[in-house]
C-alpha cells in the first residue's frame, strides 16, 4: 500500500513518462480507456499482477485482460501462437484499437505471470483506443494486465474520482482524464469479450459496444451468445459468475409504463425510493414526492445511457456532486431502444447490478439463443 495515490495529468508528457515508468517497474497504475478506467500492472511481473488481485479483492480464478499498444506487439512477445486464425485476424484488424477483447490460445512459452490467465490455457487481449491509454502503453512498452479499477463487485469506474473512492492508497497512481461520460468517443461499459480459442465456434462471453452483428459480418463466422441479459448456469468467462456493478441498495428492473405504480407501492411500505432512468422518464417523475431520481442518459440515445450508467449507480451510494439521501430500493428503467451492441451491453449490466431482479424486461431479451 501507498500513503496516498499520486494523480498524474494526461496532458503532461513528464507525467505520462513517470506513470509509464512506474507501471513498467511493477507499481499499480490506474488509467482511462474508452470503456472504463483500468487498474494496470506489468503483466510480466508476478508480484505486480498479484497486487491487482489484492487491491481489488478479486478472486484468483478470475483472469485478467492483457492490454498491448498494437496488433504488432503480438510479434514482439509470444502471447498467443501466430499467425492468428483468419477470423481472429479479421476482428483484430477491424476493431483494434477499440472496445473488443479477444480470448485466444495462450502461447506455450508465454512470458506472462501465471496469475494473469488464472491457470487457463487461453489469454484475453485488447488494444485500447483512448489516446491516454495508447500513449501510456506505448511508453511503458510492456504488456499491461488491467481489470476495471473498482473494488470487486462495485460499479466499474468511469472517472478518476471513482478509482480514488475505491482504491485510494492501494494503487500507486491514477492518470486523471476526468469523467469518461463527457466524451462521445467513450463507451462507458466494458469491452465486448469474445472467445476465439476455437475460431470455427466463437462465442460472445460479455456483450459490449461491438455488436454480435458486426462480429459476424467482419469475421464471416456465426457467434454464440453465452450471455444475454439473463444469468447463465455455467459462465465461460470466469468473471461473469460473480455479482457485479452493484450499488449498495437493492435494485430491480422495471419497465417505464409500470414505474409510477411500483413507486407508489414501495412508498406505501414507507420506503424512500430511488429511480435510475433517462431524462424523459425522470422528467415525468418530477412532481412525485418521496422519490430520488438519478438521470442516466438522454431519451433516444442508448449510448449516452451506457456512458452515464456506472456514474449513476455510484450516485446512489453518495458519490458525485451534491448530497443524496440513502434510498431503500432502486427502480431501474432501461432505455426503450435496447438492441444489439451497446443496448444489449446496458441491459446485461443492469441485470447484473440488480442481481437478476427483473420485474419486466423488453421482449427482445426474453429469449436467449
Ligand atoms: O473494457 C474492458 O475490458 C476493461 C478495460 C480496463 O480494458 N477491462 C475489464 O476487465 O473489464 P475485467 O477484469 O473487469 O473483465 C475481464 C473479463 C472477466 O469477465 C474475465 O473473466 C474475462 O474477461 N476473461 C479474462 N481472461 C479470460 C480468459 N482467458 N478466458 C475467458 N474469459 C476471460
Ligand atoms: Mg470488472
Amino acid at each position: 500500500t501507498y500513503s496516498a495515490t499520486t494523480v498524474f495529468s494526461p496532458t503532461s508528457e513528464i507525467d505520462i513518462a513517470e506513470a509509464a515508468a512506474a507501471l513498467r517497474d511493477g507499481h499499480l497504475l490506474a488509467f482511462p480507456t474508452e470503456t472504463v478506467y483500468g487498474l494496470g500492472a506489468n503483466a510480466l511481473t508476478p508480484s505486480a499482477v498479484s497486487a491487482i488481485f489484492r487491491a481489488k479483492g478479486r478472486p484468483s480464478d478470475n483472469p485478467l485482460i492483457v492490454h498491448v499498444s498494437s496488433l504488432s506487439d503480438l510479434t514482439r512477445w509470444p502471447l498467443t501462437p501466430l499467425p492468428l486464425s483468419p477470423a481472429a485476424a479479421r476482428l483484430a484488424k477491424a476493431f483494434w484499437p477499440g472496445p473488443l477483447t479477444l480470448v485466444l490460445p495462450l502461447a506455450a512459452r508465454s512470458p506472462l505471470a501465471a496469475a494473469v490467465t488464472a491457470g487457463l490455457r487461453s489469454v484475453a487481449l485488447r488494444v485500447p483506443k483512448h489516446p491516454v491509454a495508447a500513449a501510456l502503453l506505448a511508453k511503458a512498452a510492456v504488456p499491461v494486465a488491467a481489470p476495471s479499477a473498482n473494488r470487486s463487485g462495485r460499479p466499474s469506474p468511469t472517472s478518476a474520482a471513482h478509482v480514488i473512492r475505491d482504491l485510494d492508497g492501494a494503487v500507486f497512481g491514477v492518470v486523471d482524464a476526468g469523467d469518461l461520460a463527457l466524451d462521445d468517443a467513450n463507451c462507458g461499459v466494458e469491452s465486448t469479450v469474445v472467445d476465439m480459442t476455437d475460431p470455427h465456434n466463437p462465442s460472445v462471453l460479455r456483450p459490449g459496444a461491438v455488436s454480435v452483428r458486426e462480429l459476424e459480418r467482419v469475421s464471416g463466422v456465426p457467434f454464440r451468445e453465452v450471455e444475454r441479459g439473463q444469468a447463465v448456469e455455467r459462465p465461460k468467462a470466469p468473471g461473469m459468475k460473480y455479482r457485479h456493478y452493484a450499488p449498495v441498495a437493492p435494485m430491480t428492473i422495471v419497465e417505464r409504463t409500470r414505474v409510477k405504480e411500483r413507486l407508489e407501492e414501495e412508498r406505501r411500505k414507507g420506503k424512500l425510493v430511488g429511480v435510475l432512468a433517462n431524462d424523459a422518464v425522470c422528467e415525468q417523475l418530477r412532481e412525485v414526492s418521496g422519490v430520488v431520481t438519478v438521470n442516466c442518459g438522454r431519451e433516444g440515445d442508448v449510448a449516452s445511457f451506457a456512458r452515464e450508467l456506472y456514474g449513476a449507480l455510484r450516485a446512489f451510494d453518495g458519490e458525485g456532486k451534491g448530497r443524496m439521501e440513502k434510498v431503500a430500493i432502486i427502480l431501474a428503467v432501461p432505455p426503450p431502444d435496447t438492441g444489439d451492441g451497446i443496448g444489449a451491453a446496458v441491459m446485461n449490466r443492469l441485470v447484473k447490478a440488480s442481481a437478476g431482479s427483473v420485474e419486466s424486461i423488453p421482449e427482445s431479451l426474453k429469449s436467449s439463443h
